[in-house]
C-alpha cells in the first residue's frame, strides 16, 4: 500500500494549479488609476450604477427580455456597454450619444457572442476542439477578434470553457469537451487569440470568461437546471479551465445561472470574491449572464429586485447584463448602507479600467473605422483558413473496408438527407454575425471538388425532425443510379446550444429509416454527420460502412467536409467527448472511477458489479477517438526509469509507425492511473498528448516528459500535491486502445 505519510506539498491553495500573479504596478498602471479616481470623484451613485449596467441592442435578442428604450439609457449614462450591437455606423451612433450627450462623456464597451467566428464562422468549439490544435484554435480567435474589431466591437463573451460531461446538455457544443487538462489549454489559447499581444491594440477584443462556474454539469443535461457537486469534484474537474483563462489574462468574468450547491453563482461570495479575486486573483470585472441577478428572486434566494441587487454585488459582480437591478436599486443600497461606498466604487473602477486599457478613453471610436470595416471582414486568407479547420475538425468514426475516400474516378454521386443542402444548417448555433448564404453546404462543396466530371444525384429524404416528409421512396430510387452515397444526417443547428437540451440524443425524425433504405440498396455509403453533441447512434454504426463526423462546419463547411471525403486532407480529428451507446449511459466520461465493485470485463454481466442489465458501459466511440485513412501501430512504452525520485520528471515514449500507404497526422495521448490514493482517482487522466505527422512507412519515436505535480490531486485535507507509490502509464491512439506500463515515486 502506498504510504500516504509523506505528501509532497505544493505550494497551491485549495482552489488548484497554476501561478498567481503578483505584478509589479507599472507606471502606465498609476497614470490609469489617477485618471479614474480622479473619474469616480466626479460621478454621482446615479452614473456609476449607470457604468454598472449593460443593456442589449434591439438589433437581435439573445436572451428572454428586451428593452428598446436603450438609447434614451445611452443618453441619460444609465449604461456602460450595449451588447448585440455591431457594424461601425450603428455603433459609431451608439458611442457618440455617450461620448457626446452625457455628462461625463464615457465611452462604452460594446459586447457580442462571437463565440466560433464573427462573420467568418469557424466550426463550432467543439468541433474546433477535435482538432487538439491549440495554435490553431488561438489563430482561429485572432481572426474572429480581428473581424469583430472591424465592425466596431470590443468585447466578445466568450471563450465558454463550462467543461460538460453529459451531451444531453445543448450547451457542450460550446466548450471543449469533457476533459479538464485539455480544456485548459484550449481556455487559454482562446483568451490569447481574442486578447492578441495587448488589449489596446485596435484589433484586440477583451475576452469575458464564462460561465463562471460550473454551468455544464447541470442535472439530467437540462439548461439552466440546478448543479450539485462535491467541493473536490468542483475544484478538480470544473475550475481549472476558467482558471487557465484567468491566468491567460482575461480581462472579464460572467457568472453562471446556476447554482451550486445551494448558492446561485451570481450571489456566490465564495466563489466570485474569495476564489476568483483573492485566490486567483483576477483582477478584471464580473458580469452576470442575462437578468441573472432578477433570476435569484426565482431561486429563492432574493425576496426582491433590491435584495438581489444588494446580494450579487456584495458577492463581486460588477456589472448587471439586462436586469435593471443595479441601476434601479444600487444608488439607494448605498444611501441605505447596505452596499458600501468602496463596493460600489471598486466595482465601477474595475469596469472603468477595461475600458482604459481598451484604449476607449482615448480614442472612443478606435473601433469605428470604416476601412477596416471594408477590408478586414471574410478575407481570403480567414476563408482558406475556415476551410482547414472545418477539414481538422472532421472525426472519422468508422471507415470499413476503406470506403472513403472517394475515388475521385467515380461518375455518379448521390448525396442525400436533410442536412445535404442545407446551408443554416452549416453554422451551428451561436454563430456571430454569420450569414447563411455566405455557408457553403454539403452539396456545394462536393460539386466545387469535382466539377463537371460528377454527376451529383440530390435528394433530401425526409426533415430533420417530422415524421412526416416521405422522400425515401426517391432517396433510395437516387441511391441505385449512383456509384457512391454520402448520406447527410443529424441535427438542425438550432437543437444544440443555448436553451436547446434533449433527452433523446439518436438520430431525429425519420433520418434512421431513410438510412437503413438507401443503405440496404447495398451502394458504398458514407454517412456525413452534423450536430453540435455526441449522439448515441448504435445503430446507425452499425449498418453503415464509414461515417464521418463534421459537427457543424461554419462557412466553409461544405468545402472542408469535401476536402476530407475526397482525400485531399486525411482525417486527423479525435473526440473530447465521448460518444454513448445510449442515453441512459450518460453522463459517460473517460476518466471515471473504478468504483468498489469494478465491471468484470470477461463477464459483463455479472450479478453485484458495476453494471446495467441492458447495456454495456462502454461507450460507442471513447474520449480521444478518431481514424485516418491510414493505420499507426504503437510500440511498447519505454520509460527512462521504473522509479523516479521525488521530483524528477517522468520520461516516457513509444514508436509509432504509419502502417498505411499514404502520410497522416496522429494525436498520440498519455495517460495516467495513480493506483492508490488519498482518495480515489479515476482509471486515466490525459496528462499529454502530441499531435505528429507521420509519413507512410515512417516510424517515429514520440516522447513525453510529465512533470510530477501533473499527477497532483485534492486530498481528504483538500491539501493539492501528489503522492509517491506506484501508477500506471498509458500512451495509444484513443483512451481505451493504449499500452501500458508502470512505473513508481519514491518515498
Ligand atoms: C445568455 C448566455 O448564457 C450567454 O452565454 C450569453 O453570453 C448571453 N446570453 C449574452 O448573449
Amino acid at each position: 500500500m502506498k504510504t500516504l505519510k509523506l505528501v509532497f506539498l505544493l505550494a497551491v491553495s485549495l482552489a488548484g494549479p497554476g501561478s498567481c500573479k503578483h505584478e509589479k504596478e507599472q507606471p502606465a498602471d498609476r497614470k490609469m488609476q489617477i485618471f479614474i479616481d480622479d473619474l469616480i470623484r466626479k460621478m454621482t451613485a446615479e452614473e456609476k450604477a449607470g457604468q454598472l449596467s449593460l443593456f442589449t441592442s434591439d438589433w437581435t435578442s439573445t436572451g428572454p427580455s428586451i428593452r428598446n428604450d436603450y438609447i434614451d439609457l445611452i443618453r441619460e449614462g444609465k449604461t456602460g456597454g450595449i451588447f448585440n450591437a455591431y457594424t461601425v455606423d450603428f455603433v459609431r451612433s451608439l458611442q457618440k450619444t455617450a461620448v457626446e450627450e452625457t455628462r461625463l462623456h464615457i465611452p462604452m464597451l460594446f459586447g457580442f457572442d462571437d463565440i466560433h467566428g464573427h462573420r467568418t464562422i469557424f466550426p463550432v468549439p467543439l468541433a474546433q476542439a477535435c482538432t487538439w490544435d491549440t495554435t490553431l484554435i488561438e489563430k482561429v480567435e485572432r481572426i474572429t477578434a480581428i473581424e469583430a474589431t472591424a465592425e466596431g466591437l470590443n468585447w466578445t463573451f466568450a471563450p465558454m470553457v463550462d467543461l460538460a460531461r453529459d451531451p444531453r446538455w445543448g450547451r457542450v457544443m460550446e466548450g471543449a469537451g469533457e476533459d479538464t487538462w485539455l480544456g485548459s489549454l484550449i481556455a487559454a489559447a482562446r483568451v490569447k487569440g481574442f486578447q492578441g499581444k495587448s488589449l489596446s491594440d485596435s484589433n484586440s477584443v477583451l475576452a469575458c470568461v464564462k460561465h463562471f462556474a460550473a454551468y455544464g454539469a447541470p442535472q439530467a443535461g437540462r439548461d439552466y437546471y440546478t448543479v450539485d457537486i462535491s467541493d473536490r469534484s468542483l475544484n478538480e474537474w470544473y475550475l481549472p479551465p476558467y482558471r487557465a483563462a484567468v491566468n491567460a489574462g482575461a480581462g472579464s468574468v460572467m457568472t453562471s445561472f446556476n447554482e451550486i450547491a445551494g448558492v446561485p453563482s451570481t450571489s456566490n461570495r465564495w466563489l466570485l470574491t474569495d476564489l476568483l479575486r483573492r485566490n486567483w486573483n483576477f483582477t478584471g470585472f464580473v458580469v452576470t449572464d442575462y437578468g441573472s441577478i432578477n433570476e435569484l428572486i426565482p431561486h429563492g434566494v432574493a425576496a426582491d429586485q433590491e435584495d438581489a441587487a444588494e446580494m450579487s454585488v456584495n458577492a463581486g459582480v460588477d456589472m448587471d447584463m439586462q436586469g435593471s437591478a443595479f441601476l434601479s436599486w444600487l444608488p439607494a443600497l448605498v444611501k441605505e448602507g447596505k452596499v458600501s461606498e468602496e463596493t460600489l466604487n471598486n466595482a465601477v473602477r474595475r469596469v472603468l479600467e477595461a475600458k482604459y486599457r481598451l484604449g476607449l478613453f482615448d480614442d472612443p471610436y478606435k473601433y469605428c473605422n470604416n476601412k477596416r470595416e471594408s477590408e478586414d471582414i471574410m478575407r481570403p486568407e480567414f476563408i482558406a483558413f475556415a476551410r482547414e479547420v472545418a477539414a481538422k475538425s472532421c472525426v472519422l468514426l468508422k471507415n470499413d473496408k476503406n470506403t472513403l475516400p472517394l475515388s475521385k474516378a467515380v461518375k455518379t454521386i448521390a448525396v442525400i438527407g436533410p442536412l445535404s443542402d442545407s446551408r443554416a444548417d452549416m453554422l451551428g448555433a451561436w454563430a456571430g454575425a454569420g450569414s447563411a448564404d455566405s455557408c457553403v453546404t454539403l452539396v456545394e462543396g462536393i460539386r466545387n471538388k469535382t466539377g463537371l466530371s460528377v454527376d451529383i444525384l440530390t435528394e433530401r429524404g425526409c426533415n430533420i425532425t417530422d415524421e412526416e416528409y416521405d422522400g425515401i421512396d426517391r432517396a433510395v430510387a437516387a441511391a441505385r443510379q449512383a456509384d457512391f452515397v454520402i448520406l447527410a444526417l443529424g441535427e438542425s443547428s438550432s437543437m444544440s446550444g443555448e436553451a436547446a437540451s434533449r433527452t433523446d440524443i439518436g438520430l431525429p425524425g425519420m433520418q434512421m429509416k431513410l438510412a437503413e433504405a438507401v443503405i440496404k440498396t447495398g451502394k458504398p455509403t458514407a454517412v456525413v454527420l452534423f450536430n453540435g453533441r455526441p449522439l448515441a447512434i448504435p445503430g446507425l454504426d452499425e449498418i453503415s460502412p464509414a461515417i464521418l463526423e463534421t459537427w457543424f462546419g461554419g462557412t466553409e463547411a461544405g468545402n472542408g467536409i469535401a476536402d476530407v471525403l475526397f482525400g485531399d486532407i486525411n482525417p486527423s480529428g479525435k473526440l473530447t467527448m465521448t460518444f454513448p451507446l445510449n442515453v441512459g449511459q450518460v453522463p459517460l466520461f473517460y476518466n471515471v472511477k473504478n468504483t468498489g465493485r469494478p465491471i468484470n470485463p470477461e463477464n459483463p454481466h455479472e450479478k453485484y458489479k458495476s453494471n446495467y442489465l441492458d447495456s454495456p458501459n462502454t461507450p460507442l466511440f471513447p474520449f480521444g477517438y478518431g481514424l485516418s485513412y491510414t493505420t499507426f501501430q504503437y510500440s511498447d512504452i519505454k520509460l527512462t526509469k521504473q522509479s523516479y525520485r521525488h521530483g524528477e520528471n517522468i520520461i516516457a515514449s513509444a514508436d509509432i509507425t504509419n502502417t498505411g500507404d499514404r502520410d497522416g497526422e496522429e494525436i498520440v495521448q498519455l495517460y495516467v492511473h495513480d493506483i492508490v490514493g488519498d482518495v480515489t482517482r479515476p482509471v486515466k487522466e490525459l496528462k499529454a498528448f502530441k499531435k505528429v505527422m507521420i509519413k507512410k512507412g515512417q516510424t517515429i519515436t514520440v516522447a513525453f516528459t510529465v512533470a510530477p505535480e501533473e499527477l497532483a490531486y485534492y486530498h481528504q485535507d483538500m491539501s493539492f500535491s501528489y503522492d509517491p507509490g506506484d501508477f500506471e502509464i498509458f500512451i495509444g491512439t484513443n483512451s481505451e486502445n493504449v499500452k501500458k506500463a508502470s512505473f513508481k515515486i519514491e518515498e
